[in-house]
């Protein structure tokens, strides 16, 4: 089946519903979230009511069976009106459902894929360390079997979710010198001993996504719990990555369509030499580019949602979508600040904290540098190098 991007009107309905809930209920409170920086816990249980926690999970197993247009659509939607929001939900959709569906035990997913799925819990992902974030494969988290357990000790950082989650994905070493042959993917649960989080992390945007530091000090965890087969950790962490930055993807769509939003507002309604701002070619030109740029963002996000429900690996569309639609976003807001002058430089301002939010989906899940590593990777393949 080839690529199709007119959108069914089932995912026409995903946006009307869910642009509704995100206008009621979430833009309103998005200022004050990002300033006190608290969990969103009361939007994440809204949100779990619309289905929007497990949305590519079959309804066997507590999720809604959307595919992943959907999903983009839904994570646009909840991005457009509070970022901290869209990668609440986007990392237990991506990072934390998505591979114990795919490479969890049956007794996993009933244990824990249901109660995330269904927004009952929350989940978060531990693969960043202090001295790893883009070469991943160098973590140094160790596990080590002691019978029917395995004893995790070492350090997780910027780990979205860590405060308020209840379950997390970690991955660990059995032998730091096998570099990424040595890693193992563990599910590990708040209240098992050894595990505690550490400093929060006070950051430029995003700020109420509840990043923390998670220390695990000989934390104890049943054999049970190890996800997929031991040494199997790295791919089950790249490939959790590849849908998880299609969900990065969606979560740039959502700040550069509110940043773009907001400039057209002010640029209609700012008088400067006499006439609205909007009559200015200076200004036409930006608003023109911002608008192209999300649009073919967009359709490069729908295409690697499209591949993520077709094909065995999708890292080229992924990471395509990744890399262009953060980067269209940070343009977009930096020159949305630009639009509003001096007013887009004040936080009573939207694109002020649209600016600050946008920077993250150039460094998450992969800076930009290694999208287009990967991305490189994958068109040098099959010929040489
Ligand atoms: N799917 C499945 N397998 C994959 C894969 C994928 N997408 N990518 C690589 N692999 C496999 C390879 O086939 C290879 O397998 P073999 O041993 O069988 O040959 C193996 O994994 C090693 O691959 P590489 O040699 O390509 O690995 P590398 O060490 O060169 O690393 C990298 C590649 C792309 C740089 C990777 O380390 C990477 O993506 N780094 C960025 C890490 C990252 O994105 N971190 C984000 C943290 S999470 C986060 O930000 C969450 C949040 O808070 C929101």
């Amino acid at each position: 089946m080839a690529f199709d991007c007119t959108l069914s009107r089932e995912q026409e309905m995903v946006r009307e519903t869910v642009r509704a809930f995100a206008e009621d209920v979430l833009k309103p409170r998005a200022a004050a979230l990002d300033r006190t920086r608290e969990f969103p816990h009361d939007n994440y249980r809204r949100a779990a009511a619309l289905n929007l926690t497990g949305m590519m999970v079959p309804e066997a197993y507590g999720g809604a069976g959307f595919d992943a247009v959907s999903y983009v659509i839904a994570i646009e939607e909840v991005s457009r009106a509070c970022a901290s929001t869209g990668v609440v939900l986007s990392v237990n959709n991506s990072l934390f459902c998505g591979p114990i569906l795919k490479y969890g035990s049956e007794e996993q997913k009933r244990r824990y894929l249901v109660p995330h799925a269904r927004g009952e819990r929350i989940g978060a992902y531990c693969l960043t360390e202090p001295g790893s974030g883009s070469d991943a494969a160098a973590l140094r988290t160790s596990a080590v079997r002691r019978g029917d357990r395995y004893v995790l000790s070492g350090n997780k950082v910027f780990v979205t979710n860590g405060v308020a989650a209840h379950t997390f994905i970690v991955y660990a070493t059995i032998d730091a010198k096998l570099r990424h042959r040595g890693i193992s993917a563990f599910i590990v649960e708040r209240d098992f001993p050894g595990l505690r989080t550490g400093k929060p992390e006070h950051k430029m945007g995003i700020t109420a996504s509840g990043s923390v530091e998670i220390v695990l000090e000989a934390c104890e965890v049943p054999a049970g719990n190890l996800l997929g087969a031991e040494g199997e950790g790295f791919k089950i962490a790249m490939n959790t990555l590849d849908g998880g930055r299609i969900g990065i993807a969606a979560q740039a769509l959502g700040i550069g369509a509110a940043a773009l939003e907001e400039s057209l507002a002010y640029s209609r309604s700012r008088q400067a030499f006499g006439a609205p701002i909007a009559q200015l070619q200076a200004i036409q030109w930006k608003l023109a580019d911002m608008a192209t740029e999300l649009e073919a963002a967009r359709l490069l996000a729908y295409r690697a949602a499209w591949a993520r429900d077709h094909l065995e690996r999708y890292s080229l569309e992924a990471s395509m979508a990744k890399l262009f639609a953060s980067e269209a976003c940070m343009r977009a807001a930096k020159e949305g600040v630009q639009i509003h002058g001096g007013y887009g430089y004040i936080n009573e301002y939207t694109v002020e904290r649209l600016f600050r939010d946008a920077k993250i989906t150039e460094i998450y899940e992969g800076t930009s540098e290694i999208q287009r590593l990967v991305i490189a990777k994958e068109i040098l393949k099959g010929g040489p190098a």
